[in-house]
């Protein structure tokens, strides 16, 4: 396969090269990257550009280079990580979110049917080259927040609440129109909270372990008694490849562990896996819309897959702690001026109550 990877530069991405690097390196990775903010190609120091990896400075919405990098790469795989991701950006910038996360994904498909399909001049024709597909990394977040009980289907209800989760189900039905209408071969993924090496310091795990290093205050929003769902990013990363290999066309498969805690348990758990002190903890604003609780029926895809997890979170935390205090040399290098300016927008408010 010459596989697309989209948004590689970034935490689930550049996770994803390197899984497949240690476990199915016969492949070839072509990685587009607009490396905005959230792009970092020192996530993938340890990857060396070879004939089976290498990387392009492109936005997915540039139709003109996604054309030429399909045709230079014989692209036959895209998996579309490319994405603005962050829900609390995403109240600050809609607009950001609908261009990168809809548009650019629908420049995606559109590059990869002309590409692929047998008849690109006949609109009637849902013929293909043999061995294709398209894979949209998607998100629980789509189908909006549970209640107490109950757990999200792939059939239950799109009800997205952020502009960001509007924006991922916007690409997630522009995505089905595709297969419906032109039969393009792909497969949609709807996962859960991931953790793992390399995310971005605005995403609760790593902010909290890197400011309870710095023994700074842990913004926690509201009462800190919602639930996500966590997955350590590795198993996110091999029920991507089942689905690329085994999924079947037109299908929609969520993804998730099985392991439901709130943000004040996280929080607790950092705090005492470091030895750092409760009194860090700071109650700030709530985030508007936020969703009180997402939690994933994952049963399509073991029973249909044969995909589990392999990480107990308790394995999957105490090795993330670990990865970030021995990195802290990357962690500073993302922490650019850009960053620092929208951390301060973002908390100084909180603070000052
Ligand atoms: P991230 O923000 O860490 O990375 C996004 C990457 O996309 C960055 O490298 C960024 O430079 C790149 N990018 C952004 N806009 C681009 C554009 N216009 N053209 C090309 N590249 C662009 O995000 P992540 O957490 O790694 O998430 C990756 C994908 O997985 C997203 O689509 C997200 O919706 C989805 N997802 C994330 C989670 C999670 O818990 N993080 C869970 C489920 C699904
Ligand atoms: O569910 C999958 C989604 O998980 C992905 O689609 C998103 O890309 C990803 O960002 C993540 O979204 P969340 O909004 O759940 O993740 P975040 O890390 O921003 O927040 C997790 C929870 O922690 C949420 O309830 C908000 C809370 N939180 C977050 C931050 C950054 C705090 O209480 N304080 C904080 O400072």
């Amino acid at each position: 396969m010459n596989i697309l990877v989209t948004g590689g530069a970034g935490f689930i991405g550049s996770n994803f090269i390197r899984w497949m690097k240690q476990h199915a390196p016969e492949h070839r990775i072509i990685n587009v990257d607009a490396l905005t903010y959230a792009g970092n190609l020192e996530s993938l120091r340890d990857i060396p550009q070879d004939a089976s990896y290498v990387f392009i400075r492109a936005d997915i919405r540039d139709r003109a280079k996604l054309d030429e990098v399909f045709s230079q790469h014989d692209i036959t795989h895209v998996v579309n990580f490319a994405a603005e991701s962050h829900v609390d950006r995403s109240i600050v910038d809609p607009e950001l979110f609908l261009t990168t996360n809809v548009l650019g994904t629908q420049a995606l498909l559109d590059t990869a049917k002309l590409h692929w399909k047998s008849n690109p001049e006949d609109k009637y024709s849902r013929e293909y080259r043999a061995g294709v597909k398209f894979l949209q990394v998607s998100t629980d977040e789509v189908y909006g927040a549970l209640g107490r009980e109950g757990l999200f289907s792939e059939a239950s209800p799109l009800m997205p609440n952020s502009p960001y989760s509007a924006a991922k189900a916007s690409a997630d039905l522009v995505c089905r129109s595709y297969f419906e209408t032109f039969g393009l071969p792909l497969n949609i993924t709807r996962c859960s909270n991931n953790y793992g090496p390399y995310q971005f310091p605005e995403k609760l795990i790593p902010l909290m372990i890197h400011n309870c290093m710095e023994e700074k205050p842990l913004p926690v929003y509201g009462d800190g008694m919602q639930i996500r769902d966590w997955l350590h990013v590795f198993d996110h990363c091999s029920a991507i490849f089942a689905v690329l290999i085994r999924g079947e066309m037109g299908e929609v498969y969520n993804i998730g562990g099985n392991n439901e805690r709130t943000n004040l348990e996280i929080i607790r758990q950092i705090i005492h896996s470091l030895g750092a002190s409760e009194e860090l903890i700071h109650f700030v604003k709530d985030r508007p819309g936020h969703d009180r609780r997402y939690a994933i029926d994952n049963s399509k895809i073991t029973t249909r897959l044969g995909w589990t997890p392999s990480y107990t979170f308790e394995q999957g935390i105490s090795e993330t702690i670990r990865w970030y205090q021995d990195n802290e040399e990357w962690m500073e290098h993302v922490l650019s001026g850009a960053y620092t300016e929208y951390y301060a927008r973002m908390y100084a408010p909180s603070f000052r109550e």
